[in-house]
């Protein structure tokens, strides 16, 4: 009983299966649903036709070949020609519109993959290699799509064709066609088990081709490193292994799958070999014609033909509908920091920002921040020194909403930050990183990208207080030069410049600086600094302070050694205190950095 039952639910599992990812799949079809029926109605027609030459072969061996009167049947090759050559055209537009529909929807499909892709927070990124991200987010919607497609038009061919040999068949012998359909019926059986025994290979498959992506990836990022401390080997033999671990699953998915085809192999065999012992009986017994027998024939092996076939065809399916889940899973996922319902735009001027009791953590039950109480004024300059690991950068993390807060809240004139829309948060704040991303393409393109309607005078006068105006006029292209994938091109200070020169053009009230340690030599070091001074004015600025002038120059300093403020107040307050955090640091850091 309970056998029963888990059978029957497996089968509604798996026409479920079917229904919903054709269900989930219709928006994507739909603005191409006329071609996409059109190569449905096609493989009608196709499908038929190949019935017609096992039909043809009755009249031909009965009327011209038994009783050899060539006058009754010499047109019947003719006609098998002519059908063939317009099976041959349809066809061939059958797999141009297949290829076509095809296409469009993986397009659609990658495009909306790619747009939500773009709306997840940060911790999404952290937790995930690059790799998986491209599997995700690009590969599964081929492999939807290409399964997809494809096997429902080799499904319905091979039905029709299915559909129209049984006719002939029944045609010429009921009697025999009732037996080889029966052991049709019994050669598909295998098929409904292997479902089950895939998924998890295809899971596995998945996260090995995302690792192998992320190891060119990282050749590509890390080459120096690889390089300067002689990875070659060690990264080859990671590479390696990865490559091994495919090779595995795909023989495991080889050995789960491919019996299915010699299985039904034989199964098939073993009914034509009936049908010619019980064949011949019937024309013994004068109940079927030769020429019935030899068209029953051609019918049979035309139709178990493409059936020893459709096992591999199913794989592909179970591919691609494994797929389908992948891709809608994705697209179904919410990122976890978003727009509340009843979000507002952030206003453009604020007067201060709080930190109320702020707690974070990364991983729960391990806090990074503790209880963070801050308030900065308008047009302050927040400086932010502390031990390493301390929580600097997280502090400064939490403004633009790269994270969310565990505790307490962000308030700006009173409003919890989470109830800006996110937009206009991001709006409202410049970010300037130790490590800036650049993109591919122009120095002008890039800075742009702080405003895509800066006019020129905005764009000349940033490039000036960025002090880029100097590297640009000894540059060929001027602000037209490219600066290859993430700036390669460029120096680490001029990197550094063109992030401040965007940031200039993006003209944010509230501004975050992460200020470069070590990265720079003296002397650019010094342009860097005169260009974030230049940035920093009328803004409220919280800032990783790491030289001293722009310690000495903020309204306040707060010192966050692990996770708390320990201290608050200005320069001259805070070297006061006895033995305090802020002392200590002076003595250690700033101090020696101002002696240099
Ligand atoms: N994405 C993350 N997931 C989990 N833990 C993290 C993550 N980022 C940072 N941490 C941890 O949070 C703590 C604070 O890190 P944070 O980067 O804020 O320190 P910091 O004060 O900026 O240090 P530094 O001066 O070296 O830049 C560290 O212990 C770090 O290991
Ligand atoms: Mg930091």
């Amino acid at each position: 009983m309970q056998h029963k039952l888990s059978k029957a639910l497996r089968k509604q599992v798996l026409e479920n299966m079917f229904v919903q990812n054709y269900k989930r799949m219709w928006p994507y079809i739909k603005p191409f649903w006329f071609r996409a029926l059109m190569v449905l109605l096609l493989t009608i027609p196709i499908g038929s036709m190949d019935a017609i030459i096992a039909w043809a072969i009755k009249p031909y061996t009965d009327a011209v070949m038994l009783k050899e009167n060539m006058a009754a049947g010499w047109y019947i090759p003719l006609v098998i020609v002519a059908f063939t050559c317009v099976q041959g055209v349809l066809t061939y537009i059958l797999n141009y519109l297949n290829t076509w529909v095809g296409a469009n929807i993986t397009n659609l499909l990658k495009a909306d993959l790619f747009k939500k892709l773009l709306t997840f927070e940060t911790e999404f990124f952290n937790s995930r290699n690059s790799g998986d991200i491209l599997v995700k987010f690009s590969t599964n919607a081929d492999t939807a799509c290409a399964g997809l497609l494809s096997n429902v038009k080799n499904f319905a061919r091979k039905f029709f064709t299915a559909v129209s040999l049984i006719c002939v068949l029944f045609y010429n012998s009921w009697q025999l066609a009732l037996v080889c359909v029966a052991i049709l019926i019994f050669a598909l059986l295998p098929m409904t088990s292997l479902r089950k025994r895939v998924r998890p290979v295809l899971n596995k498959s998945m996260v090995a081709g995302a690792s192998l992506a992320t190891k060119y990836n990282e050749t590509y990022s890390g080459n120096k490193t690889i390089i300067s401390y002689n990875l070659e080997q060690y990264q080859d033999q990671r590479y390696l292994n990865v490559l091994h671990e495919t090779f595995s699953l795909s023989m495991k998915l080889f050995k789960r799958t491919r019996w299915l085809t010699p299985v039904m192999h034989i199964i098939l065999s073993i009914g034509i070999a009936l049908a010619l012992w019980f064949g011949s009986h019937l024309i013994l017994t004068n109940q079927l014609t030769p020429g019935g027998f030899v068209s029953f024939l051609t019918a049979l092996i035309l139709l178990y033909n493409p059936l020893k076939t459709i096992g591999n065809n199913y794989n592909s399916v179970l591919l691609s509908f494994w797929a389908i889940e992948q891709v809608f899973e994705v697209l179904d996922s919410e990122p976890k920091i978003k727009d509340s319902e009843k979000a507002i735009q952030m206003p453009k001027h604020h007067k201060e920002i709080r930190f109320d009791n702020v707690s974070f953590e990364y991983v729960s039950d391990v806090p990074v921040l503790k209880d963070i109480n801050l308030t900065v004024h308008q047009g302050e300059t927040i400086a932010i020194v502390g031990n390493s690991g301390g929580g600097k950068t997280t502090l400064v993390n939490l403004l633009p909403r790269f994270y969310d807060v565990t505790e307490g809240q962000i308030t700006v004139d009173g409003t919890d930050i989470r109830n800006f829309t996110l937009k206009s948060l991001r709006q409202n704040i410049g970010v300037v990183f130790q490590d800036n991303f650049l993109f591919d393409g122009t120095i002008r393109e890039n800075i742009m990208l702080g405003n895509e309607n800066a006019t020129k005078e905005q764009l000349d006068k940033a490039i000036k207080m960025a002090y880029l105006d100097d590297f640009l006029d000894t540059m060929k292209d001027g602000l037209d030069t490219e600066i290859g994938e993430r700036g390669v091109l460029l120096s680490g200070g001029q990197k550094q410049r063109v992030a401040i020169a965007r940031a200039f053009l993006k003209n944010a009230p509230i501004l975050v600086l992460d200020e470069a340690t070590s990265a720079l030599d003296n002397k650019s070091e010094a342009v860097v600094q005169k260009a974030i001074e230049n940035l920093m004015q009328e803004k409220t600025v919280f800032v990783i302070a790491h030289r001293l002038s722009t310690i000495r120059n903020a309204s306040k300093i707060i010192v966050v050694n692990d996770g708390k403020i320990v201290e608050s107040g200005t320069h001259d307050e805070l070297l006061k205190i006895k033995n305090g955090a802020y002392k200590m640091l002076y003595d250690m850091q700033f101090k020696k950095k101002e002696e240099k």
